[in-house]
């Protein structure tokens, strides 16, 4: 490890800068967090809020780790997050033995930890919950001298921002749509294999908006893939409702494809020769419950385009179409790679408004972007690393469409 004090004096003039930039207790909460975490190369942070309208369980709204904390949640007094939330106190674990110690074992969703700090967080007139760090560099135990800045943090957030906006109510996520554990996706040419997704531990809820966002070629599309049964995983488990499909034949994941799902891609692949309600109707035909394909239209605001070819129809029309194409199944979730990436300012905004309703409308729908601006619209963030999640974020207060401005 790298001069421990001159470290520390980093991190704390990190924090020191964040927060006196920071226009929310999220934002102060959130960015340092980060920041500490990258200084001390810790392999795990979270940040877990007190849900007041629930006996002060505790919720995480943003973490950074390989793990989905989503359904996570502590009780106070239990677990070293509910003991320090209830008694205040920073607690500091630098040598843990998980097969002692089988509840914090659990701690992080199944990672597992070696080491760990937890510091309360208030905002001078509440108690307002817990951040959480997991493990040194390569499991290194943490030290004395991090977990004091550790603690420093806590306190300069909580004195930085005295007038604490009130909280939103936390996000509660619904049901679990599909669950996917330690996938692992890799391709073989010749005798060369790629690794691409590396152990991908996800949950998708029912109704959620979620945005995957991450640099090129660290896996977003082949799981996007997997998760719609485009293609398979080369190990590792993937559960829709309560359908293993880990192991499914083509023709399973056809079915499922079939019956499921919907999917919007950057290019908008609509037949040339047929018009808008044509390219629908020919998707309604093969499934068995479809939505009435002008009211799909209706949906997208495009009843008077019908009978328009793709050819006489703008880039963000043609997009709204397929998205009317893939709301004609009915279909309980929605996958979008990219769909605005070709599409300019304006028209992107139209296409996102769209996909608000069809989220409004209750289905659930999982975007991939490059756009940073897009994560404000969802509820869930989730950020991709070379082939891992890497950071989840929680939007506590998503924005609309037409809030947003790049
Ligand atoms: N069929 C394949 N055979 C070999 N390698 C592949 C295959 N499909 C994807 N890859 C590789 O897997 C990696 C991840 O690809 P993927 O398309 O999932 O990335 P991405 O995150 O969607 O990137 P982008 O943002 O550029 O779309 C890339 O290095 C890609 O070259
Ligand atoms: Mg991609």
């Amino acid at each position: 490890m790298e001069n421990s004090t001159l470290l520390i004096y980093k991190a704390i003039g990190a924090v020191q800068n964040i927060i006196s930039n920071a226009t929310t207790l999220d934002e102060a909460l959130q960015e340092s967090l980060k920041a500490i975490v990258s200084h001390s190369g810790s392999q795990g942070g979270a940040i877990w809020y007190a849900d007041k309208s629930d006996g002060n369980r505790l919720r995480p709204f943003y973490w950074i780790g390989p793990v989905d904390l989503t359904r996570r949640s502590h009780v106070p007094g239990d677990g070293s997050v509910g003991r320090v939330f209830e008694s205040q106190k920073a607690e500091r674990i630098f040598d843990f033995n998980p097969l002692e110690d089988v509840e914090t074992a659990i701690d992080f969703a199944g990672m597992p930890v070696s080491s760990m700090v937890c510091v309360p967080f208030s905002n001078n007139v509440e108690d307002l919950g817990v951040i959480q760090f997991v493990n040194g560099p390569n499991s290194e135990p943490f030290n004395d001298e991090i977990a004091d800045v550790m603690e420093i943090m806590a306190m300069m957030a909580a004195i930085a921002i005295a007038e604490n906006e009130a909280l939103a109510e936390p996000w509660q996520p619904g049901e679990i749509v599909m669950e996917l554990r330690d996938i692992t996706r890799e391709f073989q040419n010749g005798d060369i294999i790629t690794k691409v997704l590396k152990g991908v531990n996800l949950d998708v809820y029912e109704g959620e908006f979620l945005v995957l966002l991450g640099e090129s070629g660290c896996g977003k599309s082949t799981l996007l893939n997997i998760i719609g049964g485009m293609d398979s995983a080369t190990s590792g488990t993937f559960t829709y409702l309560d359908k293993d499909l880990s192991n499914a034949t083509q023709d399973e994941l056809t079915e499922f494809r079939r019956d499921n799902v919907g999917f919007i891609f950057q290019s908008y692949n609509l037949m040339p020769n047929l018009t808008a309600l044509q390219n629908l109707k020919l998707i309604a035909e093969l499934v068995e419950n479809p939505m009435d394909s002008d009211t799909a239209l209706e949906v997208v605001g495009l009843e008077e385009r019908k009978k328009n070819y793709p050819s006489q129809m703008s880039g963000g029309q043609q997009q709204r179409v397929s998205i009317a194409r893939a709301l004609v199944k009915n279909p309980k979730i929605i996958l979008a790679d990219e769909p605005t990436a070709a599409l300019d300012y304006a028209t992107s905004i139209e296409v996102l408004q769209v996909m608000e309703e069809v989220v409004k409308r209750g289905t659930t729908l999982v975007m991939v972007t490059h756009n940073e601006e897009i994560t404000r619209m969802a509820d869930r963030v989730v950020r991709m690393r070379d082939g891992r999640m890497h950071e989840v974020t929680i939007n506590r207060r998503p924005a609309h469409a037409t809030d947003l401005v790049w």
